[in-house]
C-alpha cells in the first residue's frame, strides 16, 4: 500500500489540532502524495492558508466566493482528488457534513465528493461523547466515510480524555489503509457473521452475551475495501450496517445458521465472529412467564456449532474457515484446540477483557504452522492483519 502519485485533498476545519494539518500535510507528500489543502474559515484563524500554499505549490483554497478560482473550485478539488481527508473534523463539521451543508469551501468540497472520505475527529471527550455527535457519526458512517482516531491523550483544555486527534502518521496510515487497500480480495466472496445471538425464554425475555458486533463489522468493511463481495449475518447489534454488503440480520442460533446455509453455495471464506450463544431454551414460553418459588430453572438444549459443523464438510467442499476464541484464560491454548476440534484453518484468539465492547484489541494468530502474536490494535486494523492471512489460505 502506498500514496506514490495519489492525489489527496485535505481539508482542514477550525480547531486547535489544525496545527498538525501542516505536518499531515508534509506526511502525505513524503509518502509520494500530490496534496491540495482547503480550509475553513475558522481553520484560517488557527493556521495560516499561505503556510499551506507554501507547502502544496498550490493556493490553498479558503472560499468559495474567491475571484482567483475562476469556475466551481470544490467541483474541480472534488474530481481531482483520489481520497479526501478532513483533519481536524471538528464536532460542527461532522454535524454539518452529516447533512450536507455545504456553504464552505471544505463542506461543499465533500457535498462533491465520489472518492473515498476519511475523517481525522479532534475535539474535547465530552462534544465526542455527547449524544448529537455520536448520531452524526452513525450518520457519515453509513454515508461511507472512514476513520482515523480519535485517540485518548492529552486534550488541549490540558485534561486526559478521549477526543485528541489521531497522529499524522497514523492519518496516512489509515488513509493507505482505509482508502487505497490492495484489491487482493477481488473475486472473493466473503461471509462474516457478527454479533450476539439472543435465544428467546418467553416474549419478554432472552439468554444473549456482551459481544458488541464491532470486531465482524470491521471486517466486512476491510474486505469490501480490499474488492471482495462481502456478505454480513449479523446478531442485533447498536452499530450502523456498513456501506456496500449485503446484510442478513437474524436474531437467534438456528437463524443464523440457517442464513450461512443459505448463503454457503456462494461463499469462498467464512469468517466467524459471531458469538453464538451455545444453547438455547428448551422451549420458548409463549406467555409472559410468572413468578413462583424461591428459585426456577430453565432447560436448555445445545444450539449446533456452526462453525464445526463448517469445518466437518469435506475439503474442496468447504470455504476457508476463519474462527474466533474469546477466553478469559490460556488463550492460545484454547485457541489451538478450537482450531482443531472445528477443523478451522485460522483462529484469531483472544481474551475477553481486552476484546468486548471495545475498539481496540489484542489478538494471536492461531494457524496450523504456528502462533503469531500481534500488539495491540484497533478492531479495523485486526481485520486487515486477519484478512492478510486469509489471502494465503486461499
Ligand atoms: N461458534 C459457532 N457456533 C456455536 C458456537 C461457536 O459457530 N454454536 C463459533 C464462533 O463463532 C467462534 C468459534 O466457534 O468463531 C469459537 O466460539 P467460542 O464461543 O469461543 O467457542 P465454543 O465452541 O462455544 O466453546 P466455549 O464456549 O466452551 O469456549
Amino acid at each position: 500500500m502506498t500514496l506514490r502519485d495519489k492525489q489527496i485533498v485535505v481539508g482542514v476545519g477550525g480547531g486547535i489540532a489544525a496545527f498538525k494539518a501542516v505536518e499531515l500535510v508534509r506526511e502525505l507528500q513524503r509518502r509520494g502524495a500530490k496534496v491540495r489543502v482547503v480550509m475553513t474559515p475558522s481553520a484560517c484563524r488557527f493556521v495560516g492558508p499561505i503556510t499551506m500554499t507554501g507547502l502544496t505549490g498550490q493556493p490553498a483554497v479558503t472560499d468559495l466566493w474567491d475571484p482567483k478560482h475562476p469556475g466551481e473550485i470544490h467541483v474541480e478539488l472534488a474530481h481531482w482528488a483520489h481520497a479526501i481527508v478532513i483533519a481536524p473534523a471538528t464536532a460542527n463539521l461532522l454535524a454539518r457534513a452529516a447533512h450536507g451543508f455545504a456553504d464552505d469551501a471544505v463542506l461543499a468540497t465533500l457535498a462533491c465528493a465520489g472518492c473515498p472520505v476519511l475523517m481525522a475527529p479532534a475535539m474535547h471527550e465530552r462534544m465526542w461523547r455527547a449524544a448529537a455527535n455520536q448520531r452524526n457519526v452513525e450518520r457519515l458512517t453509513q454515508d461511507g466515510v472512514r476513520w482515523a482516531g480519535p485517540v485518548q491523550g492529552a486534550l488541549a483544555n490540558g485534561t486526559t480524555g478521549m477526543g485528541r486527534m489521531a497522529e499524522p502518521v497514523q492519518i496516512a496510515d489509515a488513509l493507505e489503509r482505509e482508502a487505497f487497500a490492495p484489491p487482493d480480495l477481488a473475486k472473493v466472496r466473503v461471509l462474516v457473521s457478527a454479533g450476539p445471538t439472543l435465544e428467546d425464554i418467553d416474549p419478554v425475555r432472552f439468554i444473549s452475551n456482551r459481544s458488541s458486533g464491532r470486531m465482524g463489522y470491521a471486517l466486512a468493511a476491510a474486505a469490501r475495501d480490499r474488492g471482495a463481495s462481502v456478505t454480513l449475518v449479523t446478531g442485533p447489534t447498536q452499530l450502523p450496517l456498513p456501506a456496500g454488503v449485503q446484510t442478513v440480520q437474524v436474531r437467534t442460533a438456528l437463524e443464523m445458521q440457517q442464513a450461512i446455509h443459505n448463503a454457503l453455495r456462494k461463499t469462498d471464506v467464512v469468517i466467524m465472529t459471531a458469538a453464538v450463544a451455545d444453547y438455547r431454551p428448551a422451549q420458548a414460553k409463549t406467555s409472559k412467564i410468572k413468578k413462583q418459588g424461591e428459585t426456577m430453572s430453565i432447560e436448555l438444549v445445545k444450539n449446533p456449532d456452526i462453525l464445526a459443523t463448517l469445518g466437518a464438510k469435506r475439503k474442496g467442499k468447504r470455504p476457508v474457515l476463519v474462527g474466533f476464541a474469546m477466553e478469559t484464560n490460556d488463550v492460545v491454548a484454547y485457541g489451538r484446540k478450537k482450531l482443531v476440534q472445528k477443523k478451522a484453518d485460522l483462529i484469531v484468539a483472544n481474551e475477553a477483557s481486552v476484546g468486548f465492547g471495545r475498539d481496540d484489541t489484542q489478538a494471536t494468530l492461531v494457524g496450523k504452522r504456528g502462533d503469531e502474536a500481534l500488539p495491540p490494535m484497533s478492531k479495523r486494523e485486526l481485520a486487515h492483519r486477519i484478512l492478510d492471512r486469509v489471502c494465503g489460505l486461499l
